[in-house]
């Protein structure tokens, strides 16, 4: 596969989101270095849904998102999908869509309005598939896939758009242990591989010290702490935002492992 774009970074500048007549995302400032992985964290509710979909343009925001150097005005339309492709959390998937239909989709921002697929097209696609093991799958509809099947599916879409920008909305909350951490693996692969930005959230704090360079946590719309995970990742933090007693283990490179323990009266 070849390499999209030169790494690109993003950044939320004072951004806020009003959702049912409350501030879900309060001006939030926060930075995703070129190249970079950042990871999202937050109890459920926090916010952490809307601050990526500020991101990716799908809802109205006040303050400014940056997709690209320093003063880049806010991409519209396609431009900003052949800048970002999003992974969401729960991806609408046509009915009876054959895997290879669905990872094609991703082609046609880089299409007029009418999208109809070329022989480079059809052989993006092929490649993204076949690097992610999916080529058996090509001809079976989505909807027929086990989670962990479809998850990979939903990258590859996103990864046949062949954007800098990678945004991960709690990709792995419907897998196992062993799949969740297939899926970060490969993600953690790919951004080596493709130069890619990654901007991901996940609720599980047991792995999310060791996929992401920096961790951003939210709280009631606002960003509370942000730093390398070994900083951010600590029992008092945890405690304070998710009233859990948790341990945590940090190795040579930085990755922290969080575990946490039930609370015994007395
Ligand atoms: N369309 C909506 N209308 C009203 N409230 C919403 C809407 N979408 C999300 N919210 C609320 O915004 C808050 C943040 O939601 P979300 O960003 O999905 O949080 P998270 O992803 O961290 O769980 C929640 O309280 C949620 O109920
Ligand atoms: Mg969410």
């Amino acid at each position: 596969m070849s390499n999209p774009a030169t790494a690109i970074g993003v950044a939320w500048s004072g951004v806020s989101v009003d959702l049912g007549g409350r501030t879900v995302v309060d001006c939030v400032d926060l930075e995703v270095a070129a190249g970079s992985w950042t990871t999202v964290v937050g109890p459920n509710g926090a916010g952490k849904t809307t601050l990526l979909r500020a991101l990716a343009g799908t809802v109205a925001h006040s303050g400014t998102v940056r997709v690209g150097p320093a003063r880049t005005p806010e991409p519209s339309g396609r431009n900003r999908a052949r800048l970002l492709a999003v992974v969401p959390q729960h991806p609408v998937i046509p009915p009876g869509m054959q895997v290879f239909d669905y990872a094609l989709l991703g082609r046609s921002p880089h299409q007029g309005l009418r999208f109809s697929a070329s022989a480079t097209d059809r052989r993006a696609t092929a490649a993204v598939l076949d690097r992610l093991d999916l080529t058996p799958f090509s001809d079976r509809a989505v909807d027929s896939l086990s989670g962990g099947e479809r998850q990979r599916v939903v990258v590859a879409r996103a990864l046949v758009q062949e954007t800098p920008v990678l945004v991960l909305d709690e990709p792995t909350s419907f897998l196992d242990l062993g799949h969740q951490l297939e899926v970060l693996e490969l993600v953690a692969e790919l951004r080596t591989e493709r130069d890619l930005t990654v901007v991901s959230s996940l609720h599980d704090l047991s792995v999310v010290g060791q996929f992401a360079d920096r961790i951003a946590v939210l709280d009631a719309g606002r960003l509370v702490a942000d730093g390398p995970p070994a900083e951010i990742l600590t029992p008092e933090l945890i405690a304070r935002h998710w009233g859990v007693d948790a341990r945590t283990e940090v190795d040579d490179e930085g990755a922290v492992t969080v575990t946490v323990h039930r609370r015994r009266p007395g």
